[in-house]
């Protein structure tokens, strides 16, 4: 038997100390630590520290975007997307909660979603959403849609609006077509 390859050493390391009788595995991993280390300073050329690696996420994860939402800032998103999360989920077949799962939601009228009992008020209006009137309707859910039964009062800042809508846009497959 050749000796252990280092994958395998890192994947039942329990299994190898056993077997070797307690011998550290540490001679075959290190040219291949060294060569991965190296690749890392060389992609990376010093700009990422790991201290900005969120924002960048966020940058990436709104660059399909149409603007104000390409540039909105993603953390603020997130944050703002705390307010919905106690009744939306935001994922594909997510479940409804108090309010309905929103994948999918640009493109699509009002009261969609199949297995979800909305107002007559959401019934009866026949409005497409689209990010513009998503962020009417944030500002005043009442105000937009008098009858609705999402008890929300609404997001106040026009940027956090703009910011958790670019989050909502960004994941639940929003797509400009
Ligand atoms: C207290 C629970 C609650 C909160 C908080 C809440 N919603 Fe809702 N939402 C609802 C309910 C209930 C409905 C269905 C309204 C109806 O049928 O009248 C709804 C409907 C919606 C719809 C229309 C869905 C469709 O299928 O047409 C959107 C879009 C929406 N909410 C977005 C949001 C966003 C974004 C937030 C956070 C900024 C939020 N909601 C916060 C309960 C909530």
């Amino acid at each position: 038997m050749t000796f252990l390859k280092p994958g395998l050493i890192l994947a039942s390391s329990v299994l190898v100390i056993s077997a070797c009788g307690g011998g550290e595995p540490t001679t075959t991993p290190t040219a291949q630590n060294t060569v991965e280390k190296l690749e890392v300073t060389e992609t990376s050329s010093g700009a990422a520290a790991p201290a900005s690696a969120p924002e960048e996420e966020g940058a990436n994860a709104f660059a399909a975007l149409p603007e104000p939402y390409q540039t909105a800032d993603y953390n603020r998103g997130r944050r703002t997307f705390k307010l919905c999360q106690s009744c939306h989920t935001l994922n594909e077949g997510g479940q409804n909660l108090v309010g309905p799962n929103l994948y999918g939601i640009f493109g699509r009228e009002i009261g969609a979603v199949e297995g979800f009992t909305y107002s007559k008020a959401v019934q009866e209006s026949d409005i497409v959403w689209t990010p513009e009137i998503l962020a009417e309707w944030l500002e005043s859910p009442r105000n937009f849609l008098p009858g609705n039964k999402m008890s929300f009062a609404g997001v106040r800042r026009p940027e956090d609006r703009t910011a958790v809508i670019a989050y909502i846009m960004a994941e639940t497959g929003y797509s400009a077509e």
